[in-house]
């Protein structure tokens, strides 16, 4: 099992996009997969086109069993969602003992995945943290804008220092160039800054380029491989699966 965490500080970078769309191939591929959001924006759900009852919420809070919590997605794809309840949640783990590591605590006995997703939160944070505390690998989506750049360096010194304070062994295990767009001078800029860059240069995924068949899908509550399968998000995400499947 491989718990990989989708996280930059910058909002917009394709966080969630990554974690569906990832989320489903995986699932296609035959893998049983979790995606878990931690986000009170609770996206996935409403991507996915999928009705809940129970969400995070109740796992984190009121340690409701983690079967009640997940909703069926898809073949092989379960979902743990999220609301906007979520930040009450954040709000109480305040006061917790070992609040870092909640998550990990709740779900650490769930072995029935091959892959476990947790798209993240913008920003930092508790939530964050709680994933990032629970998760062996790291994705960082970058979209081939300055904040967002500047995003994976905020994310890179973070988890140097969770790793200094609770000496775990984690780093940046992929960054997926997103919103690419050859024909635009800045995006050629970035990708060849990070490719010379010898700390990132072998972490680079194959590029999600721009296509809007990313948005409208998630407007049909579908994946890109449901709404659109012959579409250049769908081929990207397909590349960007199999470099996962490779063991990242
Ligand atoms: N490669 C892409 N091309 C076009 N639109 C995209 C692409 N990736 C994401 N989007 C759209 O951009 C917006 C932000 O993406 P999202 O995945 O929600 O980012 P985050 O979760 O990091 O905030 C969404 O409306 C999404 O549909
Ligand atoms: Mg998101």
């Amino acid at each position: 099992m491989q718990t990989i965490a989708i996280y930059n500080q910058k909002g917009g970078t394709g966080k969630t996009t990554t974690t569906i769309n990832l989320g489903h191939a995986l699932a296609l591929a035959g893998k049983q997969v979790l995606i878990i959001d931690i986000d009170d924006q609770g996206n996935d759900a409403e991507c996915l086109g999928v009705k809940f009852t129970k969400s995070i919420y109740h796992l984190l809070k009121d340690e409701a069993p983690f079967e009640e919590c997940i909703t069926t997605a898809r073949k092989n794809l379960d979902l743990l969602p999220s609301d906007e309840t979520i930040s009450q949640v954040a709000l109480e783990m305040v006061g917790w003992r070992n609040r870092e590591n909640a998550l990990k605590k709740r779900l650490e006995h769930i072995d029935k995945y091959d892959y476990i997703l947790i798209d993240c939160q913008t920003g930092l944070g508790i939530l964050n943290e709680n994933a990032l505390n629970f998760c062996q690998k790291l994705i960082v989506p970058v979209s081939m804008e300055y904040l967002s750049v500047k995003g994976l360096f905020k994310v890179d010194k973070l988890i140097y220092d969770l790793r200094e304070d609770f000496q775990k062994n984690l780093k940046i295990d992929l960054i997926i160039p997103t919103f690419v767009d050859d024909r635009v001078k800045r995006t050629k800029e970035y990708i060849e800054f990070f490719e010379g860059m010898e700390h990132f240069k072998d972490m680079i995924s194959p590029n999600i380029r721009i296509d809007t068949k990313l948005s409208e899908s998630f407007a049909h509550g579908k994946t890109i491989f449901e709404y659109y399968l012959n579409s250049r998000g769908a081929y990207d995400h397909i590349q960007l699966c199999k470099r996962v499947l490779e063991g990242i």
